[in-house]
């Protein structure tokens, strides 16, 4: 099998082939995910909550990524590899290039994954133009944790909405492979995604997108938000999927998570923030 590209993501998308992305961070997983067809692995700080137990993912440093990175990459022959930066590895041009040196060189990222929208333009500029491919992180960032106090869905009122689509169009235009949207009504992302030149993956971003990604434990139904009751809304246990199906095992169930993103079933609507879009967002093609 061929090792998936950005080529072959744009490829995808071009012929609606939906994008089933999962977060992994160890060698086990990663054989796992791979021969289950998962087309990209995210190294996600969200190991900061799932793996460590913290509250937030802004203690993760470089050196975690790139260590699970490590753990990851020589066990792919075929899911493409994204790393993401963690909270303030990229406050400033030097420092994004030394991460993402360090996670592509060390760690066998092909990809790196930051948080926020036209203010990273420059940022993402930088490290396009040297050769460092990005996923620009848009709608809900957990790295601005301790700005936002709460988390909730984003892009609702129509002054947000349109600043994320234009955020978007600006990422892009910076040189952005790739866009990640985070919790937002699922009009807003069929419209980013309708404009977006590059692939969108979403994540609690509706139906109408061109890929999907959750956290792997959280699929599995092991990680501690699942456990102390606070499973978000876009989480669906596969495990239940697969048991249900007569295969109760970790492969089945990531199986599961892929066919469904594939044939459209996952996200369902009560998986979907289904809002009512303002009136100027809205895409109904
Ligand atoms: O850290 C992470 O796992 C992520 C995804 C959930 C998008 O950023
Ligand atoms: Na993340």
């Amino acid at each position: 099998t061929k090792p998936v590209s950005i080529a072959e993501l744009r490829d995808m998308r071009a012929r609606g082939e939906k994008i089933a992305c999962l977060t992994c961070y160890d060698a086990s997983f990663a054989l796992i995910e791979d021969r289950a067809g998962v087309d990209l692995v995210l190294i996600g700080d969200s190991l900061g909550m799932v793996l460590h137990g913290g509250r937030t993912t802004t203690p993760v440093t470089v050196d975690d990524i790139v260590y699970h990175s490590r753990c990851v990459a020589p066990h792919l022959s075929r899911a493409f590899l994204v790393a993401d930066l963690p909270f303030l590895s990229y406050a400033t041009l030097e420092r994004a290039l030394d991460a993402s040196q360090r996670v592509m060189q060390e760690g066998g990222a092909k990809m790196v994954k930051l948080e926020g929208g036209r203010e990273q333009a420059s940022i993402v500029e930088y490290l396009s133009v040297r050769g460092v491919p990005v996923c620009a992180h848009l709608g809900l960032q957990p790295q601005f944790v301790h700005k936002m106090g709460a988390f909730r869905i984003q892009g609702r009122d129509e002054a947000a909405a349109e600043a994320m689509l234009h955020d978007a169009r600006v990422l892009a235009e910076a040189g952005a492979d790739l866009l990640l949207l985070e919790c937002i009504p699922t009009e807003l992302g069929a419209r980013i995604a309708a404009e977006s030149p590059v692939p969108v993956i979403g994540i609690g971003a509706g139906h109408r997108v061109d890929g999907q990604i959750l956290v792997l434990h959280d699929i599995l139904h092991v990680s501690p938000m699942v456990t102390l009751g606070r499973t978000p809304r876009f989480v669906k246990n596969y495990m239940t999927c697969a048991a249900e199906q007569g295969t109760p095992d970790i492969e089945s169930a990531v199986r599961a998570y892929v066919r469904e993103v594939k044939s459209g079933a996952y996200p369902a609507p009560e998986h979907r923030f289904d809002v009512p879009a303002p009136a100027a967002i809205r895409n109904d093609k």
